[in-house]
């Protein structure tokens, strides 16, 4: 449920949702573009969908189920945005490097009357 910090935003109707594979919208409010996919078990989940490499728009991929980076193709936990790409397997020349790869940003949802409300508190 909401409290009194926490405010919510409207994503679209779950009907809409069911329909399409996913949905994408930004919102001046979170500074942020978020994708809104039902997952292989009919979960509303809601990312942040810009990817934490080099912002690349992040998709759903409906058959393997999970999130993946339209730009270089980094897949990501459809449960928990963790980074599911690495460690790297490359045979380059080896340099000392560090890779963080953070988890897409998760948001709350709250389903009422057939529409999706985004929850979310402001800084
Ligand atoms: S920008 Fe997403 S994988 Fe590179």
């Amino acid at each position: 449920m909401i409290n009194n910090k926490q405010f919510s935003i409207f994503i679209c109707k779950l009907g809409v949702l069911k329909k399409k594979k996913y949905i994408i919208k930004f919102f001046d409010e979170l500074k942020d573009e978020i994708i809104c996919f039902l997952d292989k078990e009919e979960n509303i989940k809601v990312f942040s969908s810009i990817c934490p490499h080099f912002g690349g728009e992040i998709f759903y991929d409906q058959k393997k189920d999970l999130l993946r980076c339209k730009w270089h193709n980094w897949k990501f936990c459809n449960k928990t945005g963790k980074c599911l790409s690495y460690p790297l397997k490359l045979g380059l020349n080896p340099y000392e490097f560090e890779v963080k790869p953070d988890k897409l940003k998760e948001y709350n949802i709250n389903l009422e009357n057939d529409k999706i409300f985004l929850i979310y508190e402001r800084e």
